[in-house]
């Protein structure tokens, strides 16, 4: 969570420093701050908020300097305001920090007792009077050694220093950071999305490596202080992606591009002409593989418990799933012919990257199905299978959900073929089923104008509930999360046939509950489930596919039809009218869609 960056240049830096702040807020938006060097000076100027504060504040625009750093926040160690806003500063020494510093207590005893005062409540703060206490007695890159090895936890940090006014020091453990070069200025950035504006050549910072930046040079150096050679990276460009076009919200725009999503998936890994799912360079045998584990977070967790259904569907192997959060720290029973699968859209997820270190540290088959093909989880995974779609900027996960599904199933489907588990019709119909995809969720997207005004009983509501059997289940907990991250309305998602083993007695009179009951095997359980809820009181919305049979059920309040296509497949379908509900339901509420309070796009800290 929170972003950096810094520049060196020939040129005042603090316009471009904002609007590269503004890119990087989709991880943290709780304040924002900027220090730059000018005239034998820090010049630091901070605001509680959205970067917009920062860039009306008086002070900025008369910002000088051709150094500088920057950093939006997302708190963890003290409340969002203006002082625990980065960057922090000593009279020499100005840190911006991604991450969490887990012995600062300790530090910050031991810097007291020095003499060192703090002004703020964060963690970051003993970093700075750390580097500023080395530097009395050691040059630059033995103080920053001697630094880093004090501190324990993820970081990625942003140093400038008032006696050293050409460079920028950065520093990388756990947290990610990049380094970018321009004409004449060189930057530093905790990802690539907020240096692609100003150039499309990178170099990852590794673990333990740190940097110092000037406007034409850049020195890498490891955890010893020892120099380092590093590759420079050529990121392909994709500005358009980052812009919300005709629409009010990215999430808006996100949700309508879902269709495209899927037809790049589908042409990424099937070919057309051989009828056939292309996964090449597979490392593995695949006798080798007897069972596989899906690990993620928040919507990414979803898709793996979607995954879960189909590879139990589609082949003979075990499969389970994990929340990366428990899974780091369990007691695993690693096994060598298990395929640890780490689903993440951004691949920079703290929790899930822990969860595949721990797997490539007992030298397990490490896989990731990822958006950003220049993360962390995707360079350090044996094996990555990219969902190919596209910058997703809104917090809440939508069309990186849809697109993880349909790698994961693709996935599932060709290892079912492999494994003579699906047979070669049943898997050129599923190819074909496939491939009509794209255009049903368009059709499925223009179920706009019932969900809009559906959505107004939500937001009258104390809490919802979403219910759903076997494949709609994981898609009922998608439904229930987008809910409350975007309007704050509390919302349950749970399997039907659980609901009469306790969370029935919430129902009250005119509670709304989504009920997912496409025509499938489970259809009749499910709608007798639905039964019990609506006999209590609920205010039902019954979300099905559309068929010649007709709903076999009274008193239901309102009932919206996807439409009809395989079971394997009516997931995606039945994820849109609740994506949707989401949305004009927070919409309604005047809420901040792309970012929603108290959350951040990448959560880079456990
Ligand atoms: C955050 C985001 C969610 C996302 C989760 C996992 O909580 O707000 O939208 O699902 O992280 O992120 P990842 O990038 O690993 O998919």
């Amino acid at each position: 969570m929170c972003g950096i960056i810094g520049i060196s240049s020939n040129k005042p830096v603090s316009a471009n420093i904002v609007n590269s702040l503004k890119k990087l807020e989709y991880r943290g938006y709780d304040s924002a701050g900027i220090a730059t060097l000018s005239n034998g000076k820090i010049n630091e100027v901070k605001s509680e908020g959205r970067v917009d504060n920062l860039e009306n504040n008086y002070d900025i625009k008369h910002l000088e300097g051709n150094i500088g750093i920057g950093h939006v926040r997302w708190a963890t160690h003290g409340i969002p305001n203006s002082v625990n806003a980065h960057p922090h500063s000593s009279h020499n020494v100005s840190v911006v920090h991604n991450g969490i510093i887990e012995n600062s207590t300790i530090l910050k005893k031991h810097l007291i007792n020095k003499g060192y005062k703090f002004k703020s409540q964060t963690d970051t703060e003993v970093i700075v009077h750390l580097i500023t206490d080395y530097l009395k007695t050691s040059e630059l890159v033995e103080a920053i050694t001697k630094t880093l090895k004090q501190l324990h936890g993820s970081f990625a940090l942003g140093i400038v220093f008032k006696d050293m006014p050409d460079l920028i020091v950065g520093a990388r453990r756990g947290s990610p950071l990049a380094v970018g070069y321009g004409p004449n200025e060189n930057y530093l950035g905790s990802d690539s999305y907020a240096l692609k504006s100003m150039t499309n050549k990178i170099t990852y910072l590794d673990d333990g490596e740190f940097c110092i930046l000037k406007k034409d040079q850049v020195l890498f150096f490891n955890d010893e202080g020892k120099k380092v050679n590093k590759k420079i990276l050529q990121l392909s460009s994709d500005e358009s992606s980052y812009d919300k076009g005709d629409f009010k919200h990215f999430m808006a725009k996100e949700i309508e591009e879902q269709s495209i999503t899927i037809k790049t998936g589908i042409k990424e890994y099937i070919d057309n002409f051989n009828k056939e799912i292309n996964i090449f360079n597979f490392p593995w045998k695949l006798e080798d593989i007897k069972s596989i584990t899906l690990i993620g977070c928040g919507t990414a967790y979803h898709s793996c418990m979607m995954a879960k259904y189909w590879f139990e569907e589609l082949t003979s192997l075990d499969v389970s799933i994990d929340i990366a959060s428990e899974f780091r720290y369990r007691k695993n029973r690693f096994k060598k012919d298990t395929l640890y699968i780490f689903v993440s859209q951004s691949g920079e997820t703290a929790d899930t990257y822990a969860a595949l270190d721990l797997c490539n540290k007992n030298n397990m088959k490490t896989c990731s199905v990822v958006n950003v093909i220049e993360s962390s989880i995707a360079r350090d995974s044996n094996f990555v299978l990219p969902i190919h779609c596209g910058p997703e900027i809104g917090v809440a996960s939508t069309k990186a959900f849809l697109g993880q599904i349909l790698i994961l199933y693709i996935f599932a489907l060709k290892i079912g073929s492999l494994r003579n588990e699906v047979q070669n019709k049943l898997y050129q119909e599923k190819i074909k089923d496939l491939k009509t995809l794209p255009s049903l969720i368009e059709k499925t997207l223009l179920l706009d104008n019932d969900i809009q005004a559906i959505s107004s009983t939500f937001n009258e509501a104390k809490g919802s509930m979403f219910l759903g059997r076997g494949y709609s289940y994981p898609i009922a907990l998608e439904g229930a999360l987008k809910l409350k991250e975007l309007s704050y309305i509390h919302a349950e998602g749970y399997p039907a046939g659980e609901m009469k083993h306790g969370p029935l007695a919430l129902i009250e009179e005119g509670m709304p509950v989504v009920v997912l009951a496409p025509k499938d095997s489970y259809y009749k359980k499910t709608i007798s489930n639905m039964q019990e809820v609506i006999a209590r009181g609920a205010k039902v919305l019954l979300i099905t596919n559309k068929t010649n049979d007709d709903v076999i059920s009274e008193n239901i309040w309102e009932t919206i039809e996807v439409e009809n296509t395989n079971n394997d497949l009516l997931p995606f379908l039945l994820t849109i009218p609740l994506q949707k509900l989401a949305y004009y339901s927070a919409l309604k509420k005047g809420y901040d869609i792309d970012k929603p309070r108290n959350l951040a796009k990448s959560v880079t800290v456990e």
